[in-house]
């Protein structure tokens, strides 16, 4: 019992710290672009190809930062949208 209450408090505090939506929103004028981060998460297996300095809030997001780091990977790899429309959705 005192084991499940220790689990489910971990569990919880996890939730609120490490987890991130599967799918992210990343607004734009452009149109927003619905970023499936879990998708990349399982893909790619390394974090560190986008958060340089671990998990979490990217600080230097934005379009420089995007467009450099999401549309560079996808043109270096041939894989994934490089067209402003395949991202920027309404
Ligand atoms: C292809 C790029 C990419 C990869 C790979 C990636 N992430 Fe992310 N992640 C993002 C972006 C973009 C955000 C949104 C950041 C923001 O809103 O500042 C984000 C957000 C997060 C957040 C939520 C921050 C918050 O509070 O909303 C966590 C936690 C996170 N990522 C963890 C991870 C972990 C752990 C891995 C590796 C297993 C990983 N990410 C791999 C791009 C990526
Ligand atoms: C691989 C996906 C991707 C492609 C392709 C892409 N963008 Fe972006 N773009 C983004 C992301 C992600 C952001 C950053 C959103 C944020 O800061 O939350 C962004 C940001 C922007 C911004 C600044 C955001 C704003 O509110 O003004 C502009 C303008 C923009 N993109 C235009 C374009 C144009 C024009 C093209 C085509 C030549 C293009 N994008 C192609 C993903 C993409
Ligand atoms: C290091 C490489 C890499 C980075 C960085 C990366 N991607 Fe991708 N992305 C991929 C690959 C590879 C695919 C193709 C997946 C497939 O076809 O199954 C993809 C696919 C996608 C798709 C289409 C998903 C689908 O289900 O068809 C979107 C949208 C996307 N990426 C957005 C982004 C955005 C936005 C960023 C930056 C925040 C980003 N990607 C950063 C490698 C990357």
């Amino acid at each position: 019992m005192k084991k499940t209450i220790i689990t489910m408090f971990a569990l919880t505090a996890f939730a609120g710290t490490a987890f991130a939506a599967d799918i992210i929103e990343l607004p734009a004028s452009m149109g927003k672009v619905a970023f499936p981060h879990k998708k990349h998460q399982e893909m790619l297996k390394d974090c560190k190809k986008c958060h340089e300095k671990g998990p979490g809030k990217i600080a230097e997001l934005g379009k420089d930062w995007a467009h450099k780091t999401c549309k560079g990977c996808h043109t270096e790899m041939k894989k994934g949208p490089t067209s402003c429309k395949d991202c920027h959705k309404k």
